[in-house]
C-alpha cells in the first residue's frame, strides 16, 4: 500500500513540476454551428491542422461542429466569457453584440458573384468592419466567403410574391428581416440548429442557406422546392477572444495568425466547389426539385428586394455600403 501510495505522489509531484506545466498545451476551442461536412467544418479542421503542427503541439485546437457545445447566440456570450476562444459566424450573428454594421453584408442581391465578396471582404471595408468588433473585446482576425443563399420551401418560389404568407426561417438579423418582408414573408428567428424540425413540423415554411448547409444539413429531405437565388452574402467573419489572443506567447500568436492566412486562401479557395458539389448530391436525391431563374426572374428578385438598402444603408452606415457600391460598381439606382 505504501508502495502504491509513494508512486501516486511521486506522479503527481512530476504532474507540476515546471518542465510538466510547461508543456501543458493551449487549448483553444473552436465552437460552430453547422455540420463538420461543409466549407466552414472543413476549414476548421484546417485550421486545427495547421495550428497543432506549426506549433509542435504547443497549442490543441478543440473543434466542435454542429452545435454540440453552443447554438446560435449562445456561441457569442461563450465567447465573450472565454468559455471558447474562437468563432466562425455569419455576419448576420453580430447585433446582439451591438455591431449591426456587419448586417450591411446581408443586404439582398448586394455581390454578383464571388470575385466581388472577395474585393469587398478580403479588402479595406472587411478590415474596417473587423476592427470594429475590437472595442467589444473581439478580435475579428478574417472573412470566409461561402458564397450566396439559396430559397427553399415547400412551394415552388419563381417570383418574389410566391413568399407572400410564407413563415420563412431567418437569422437574427434585422436586415434579413426587412429583405422577408419586403416580399411579403413572415420572418422567424432561429437557432440554425433547430432548422430541420422546424421545417418538419412546418413551424416554418422554409428558409435560406447555401447549397452546402442545405445538403449537409438535409434540409433539402424536408423541403420540396430549391430555388437558385443567389440573393445574398453568405460567409463568416472568423473571431476570438480578444484578452485571450493577446495574452499569447508572441511566437504562439504569429502562427497562430499565419494559420488563420492560410486557412482563408484554404476555404475562399474551395467553397464554390463544395457548393457545386452540394446541389449536385441535392439534385442526385431526387428529394427536392431545383428551380433555376432567368435573368428577368432574377432581376424581378432583385428590384422587389433591393428596396431595403436605402433605409438600412442610412440605419446601418451609409459610408460602408456606398464604399462597398464603389468596389462593386452596384448601382441599386440603375436596376
Ligand atoms: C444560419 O444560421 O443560417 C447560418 O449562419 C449558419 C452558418 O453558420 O452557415
Amino acid at each position: 500500500m505504501q508502495t502504491l501510495a509513494k508512486m501516486l505522489l511521486v506522479s503527481l509531484a512530476v504532474c507540476f513540476t515546471p518542465l510538466a506545466l510547461a508543456q501543458q498545451p493551449i487549448v483553444i476551442k473552436f465552437s460552430h454551428v453547422v455540420a463538420a461536412n461543409t466549407p466552414k467544418g472543413k476549414a476548421v479542421e484546417y485550421f486545427k491542422k495547421l495550428a497543432e503542427e506549426r506549433t509542435k503541439g504547443a497549442v490543441r485546437v478543440e473543434v466542435y461542429h454542429n452545435s454540440v457545445l453552443y447554438k446560435d447566440k449562445e456561441e457569442m456570450e461563450a465567447l465573450q466569457m472565454g468559455a471558447v476562444q474562437m468563432l466562425a459566424p455569419t455576419p448576420g450573428k453580430f447585433g446582439p453584440l451591438g455591431a449591426r454594421e456587419f448586417e450591411l453584408l446581408d443586404l439582398p442581391f448586394l455581390f454578383d458573384n464571388l470575385e466581388e465578396e472577395h474585393k469587398v471582404t478580403q479588402g479595406p471595408i472587411g478590415r474596417q468592419l473587423l476592427g470594429k468588433l475590437e472595442a467589444r473585446g473581439i478580435l475579428g482576425l478574417a472573412f470566409w466567403d461561402n458564397g450566396f443563399k439559396e430559397m427553399t420551401a415547400n412551394k415552388p418560389l419563381r417570383k418574389p410574391e410566391d413568399l407572400k404568407g410564407l413563415k420563412m426561417r431567418i437569422q437574427s438579423s434585422k436586415v434579413i428581416d426587412a429583405q422577408m418582408r419586403a416580399v411579403g414573408a413572415l420572418p422567424q428567428v432561429m437557432a440554425f440548429s433547430e432548422i430541420y424540425q422546424g421545417l418538419q413540423t412546418g413551424v416554418v415554411d422554409g428558409q435560406e442557406n447555401p447549397t452546402s448547409n442545405i445538403y449537409a444539413s438535409k434540409f433539402h429531405e424536408v423541403q420540396k422546392y430549391l430555388t437558385m437565388t443567389d440573393h445574398g452574402y453568405h460567409g463568416y467573419a472568423v473571431i476570438t477572444n480578444k484578452k485571450f489572443w493577446n495574452d499569447l506567447p508572441p511566437d504562439i500568436r504569429s502562427t497562430l495568425e499565419d494559420a488563420i492566412k492560410d486557412a482563408t486562401a484554404f476555404f475562399n479557395n474551395s467553397a464554390k466547389k463544395d457548393n457545386d458539389d452540394a446541389l449536385e448530391e441535392i439534385r442526385k436525391s431526387g428529394k427536392t426539385q431545383i428551380i433555376t431563374l432567368t435573368p428577368a426572374e432574377r432581376l424581378a428578385w432583385k428590384r422587389a428586394m433591393v428596396k431595403v438598402h436605402q433605409e438600412w444603408g442610412k440605419k446601418l452606415g451609409e459610408d460602408i455600403l456606398h464604399g462597398i457600391y464603389r468596389e462593386t460598381g452596384f448601382d441599386p439606382n440603375k436596376l
